[in-house]
């Protein structure tokens, strides 16, 4: 497999074409931002950390029947992917209240929601990513009524499994965001990554947070946070 020329390169991925054209090679970075980008930072390995979770957890959700874009690992950094056509959604899933959640709706962190509650931004840094619902996602086409419907069973799905998986690492899985994408014959399937970056993870028994809120609100132990999630996934 050739690594060719850069398409993209966004706050924590780079994007790169291969001589395969339904093929992409995305290359993982340490740099961190928070705040559409206003805080920027380094987290030492994290780009090595988040691409081996990202991709065991894409294993993990294929073995159950969650078509995703993982071709296959190529080393520390970087991953084979489908190329996709990112549907320009951030799905977010939440199951505890947490973060932006919590402020607009006055719900202290850490209640538990009596129901799973499913959330949709229109990924654009310009507008800062606002929050849309199911009418401006179909009025707006970002995607049609019929992915619409596989999106948000896939995110459902997708929450229960990452929740049983993390149940037994001791992990609580308090919310996340997945972003889906399109292959050439416009299948959908989940892309981007899930990894501390984009998840939050809380310790079952501390409630210590083991993800990217302690870059974002200055907590300390960065580092340390994203190692022992790798540890807990695999061991090492
Ligand atoms: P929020 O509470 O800040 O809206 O975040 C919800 C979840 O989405 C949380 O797990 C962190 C993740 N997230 C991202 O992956 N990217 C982002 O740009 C933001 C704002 C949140
Ligand atoms: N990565 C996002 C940004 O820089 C935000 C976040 O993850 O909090 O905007």
């Amino acid at each position: 497999m050739k690594k060719l020329e850069q398409l993209y390169e966004g706050k924590a991925k780079k994007v790169f074409a291969t001589d395969d054209p339904e093929a992409y090679i995305v290359d993982y970075k340490d740099d961190a931002t928070a705040f559409n980008g206003l805080k920027k930072g380094t987290i030492a390995d994290k780009g090595i950390i988040n691409n081996r979770v990202s991709n065991h957890m894409m294993r993990m959700l294929e073995q159950h029947g969650i078509p995703t874009h993982l071709i296959e690992e190529l080393s520390e950094r970087e991953t084979l992917v489908k190329k996709v056509t990112i549907v320009p959604l951030e799905v977010i899933v939440r199951n505890i209240a947490a973060g932006s959640l919590s402020k607009r709706l006055g719900l202290p962190e850490g209640t538990k929601m009596k129901r799973t509650v499913l959330e949709y931004c229109y990924k654009d840094d310009e507008l800062g990513d606002p929050m849309v619902n199911d009418f401006h996602i179909l009025a707006m086409e970002l995607a049609t009524e019929e992915e619409l419907a596989t999106i948000s069973s896939y995110a459902l799905k997708i929450n229960e499994l990452m929740t049983d998986y993390l149940k037994d690492l001791g992990i609580e899985l308090i919310d996340f965001k997945i972003e889906f994408g399109r292959t050439s014959d416009g299948t959908i399937i989940l892309a981007d990554e899930i990894s501390p970056d984009t998840c939050r993870f809380w310790d079952s028994k501390t409630g210590e947070k083991l993800d990217k809120d302690r870059f974002r609100r200055d907590l300390g132990g960065v580092e340390d946070a994203y190692h022992e999630v790798m540890k807990r996934m695999m061991g090492e």
